[in-house]
């Protein structure tokens, strides 16, 4: 081959490869035109709505997530605001959402925003993937949507597509998956749209590329998919050794002097901070809860005692198996308190941000009391 004919063979190479590309993103835009939902965080590019927006939908879905959104934007609509707000308020907003220390970070991160940063959110990556709460995925996304950076999202949406699209058969939870990923990316992402890039790629893994029954026969991509072509759509992504589930058991000690009862703040773990009736963290037997709690709070006068129903919730990790056992006493009775204070039943869950176990637990109790 002469020399000419070979930069011409590497010159239509490169076209190839570059209109494959252009290709992608003009179909893969004309998609997103037709199929986006409104959602008002696509239509703001202030960082603090756009962070927000982020943190709110890290394990959520969008549908469980818009409503907490708009609740968080009416109660602070500034980045102050929320700054200077009570963690109990920002909690009980967050109850049912699970993940808390999401919601922990985020008050911090709004006090750093707020106080050192004078308000003002840093406007460049390294700045704001940085900051607590905020992992490469959030710092993309912040980056792009509110300053147009050229930063590409990675996210469970992002993986599908892509490892479908370029066959790319190492786990996606695995260093070796996510770098193949990311160069595949890389070759795709049109860095002059990076905003409407990523929306449209999230939204076609949310909708079109979707984890079950993906609809591959009407998908504007399918003559480009690997997946698609050699029959592997369900079999990718792949993923290697998920998080395996304990069992445990929780005992709750529920003391009621009329409408009041005990609760205490939970020090660590996913709960930390949030309220609960006083807890034995393993198995009992109702004999052992009734001699713990009499030693434990010095009880006397008990006109009842009763196991109720048992409620089992299942989180990442765990499956939770809780007992809730109610003992009455007669009304002036005196209690040590260590650990535990007094308030209202009717408090819980209100007042006091508690976890959706225990919220299931009243949930039941008020449907049994009706
Ligand atoms: N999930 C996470 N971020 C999102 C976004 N910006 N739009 C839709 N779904 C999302």
């Amino acid at each position: 081959m002469d020399k000419n004919s070979f930069f011409l063979n590497i010159l239509s190479l490169l076209r190839t490869f570059f209109e494959q590309i252009l290709e992608i993103a003009t179909l893969l835009f004309q998609w997103y035109d037709k199929n986006k939902r409104d959602l008002p965080w696509r239509i703001t590019k202030d960082p603090y709505f756009i962070w927000l927006s982020e943190i709110l939908l890290q394990q959520t879905r969008v549908a469980q997530g818009l409503p907490y959104y708009l609740k968080f934007v009416e109660h602070f609509p500034t980045v102050n605001d929320l700054a200077t707000a009570r963690e109990e308020d920002i909690l009980n907003l967050w109850q049912g959402l699970g993940y808390y220390s999401r919601a922990r970070n985020l008050h911090y991160t709004a006090q750093v925003i707020a106080f050192q940063h004078k308000g003002k959110f840093p406007s460049n990556y390294d700045d704001i993937r940085a900051l607590k709460g905020i992992g490469d995925y959030t710092a993309a996304a912040i980056a792009s949507f509110a300053f147009g950076l050229p930063h590409a999202v990675i996210d469970g949406n992002v993986n599908r597509v892509i490892s479908r699209l370029f066959g790319i058969e190492k786990p996606i939870n695995k260093p070796a998956g996510q770098a193949e990923i990311r160069i595949a990316l890389e070759q795709i992402f049109d860095s002059s749209r990076p905003a409407l890039w990523n929306q449209s790629l999230m939204e076609f893994g949310a909708l079109q590329c979707t984890p079950k029954n993906p609809n591959c026969v009407n998908c504007p991509l399918n003559t480009k998919c690997f997946a698609w072509s050699f029959k592997k759509v369900n079999e990718l992504p792949r993923k290697e050794g998920k998080t395996k589930v304990t069992n445990v058991f929780h005992s709750y000690i529920i003391l009621k002097l009329g409408s009041k009862t005990f609760i205490q703040k939970r020090e660590a773990g996913i709960w930390k901070n949030l309220y609960q009736f006083p807890l034995i963290d393993r198995q009992m037997t109702i004999n052992e809860v009734l001699s713990h709690a009499i030693e434990t709070y010095g009880l006397q006068g008990i006109v009842n005692f009763n196991s109720v129903n048992e409620i089992e919730h299942v989180l990442s990790h765990q499956k939770i198996f809780a007992k809730f056992y109610t003992i009455s006493l007669i009304s002036g009775s005196e209690i040590l308190k260590n650990d535990i204070f007094e308030i209202e039943l009717d408090d819980l869950g209100k007042v006091f941000p508690t976890s959706v176990l225990t919220l299931k637990y009243l949930t039941e109790q008020k449907k049994h009391d009706k």
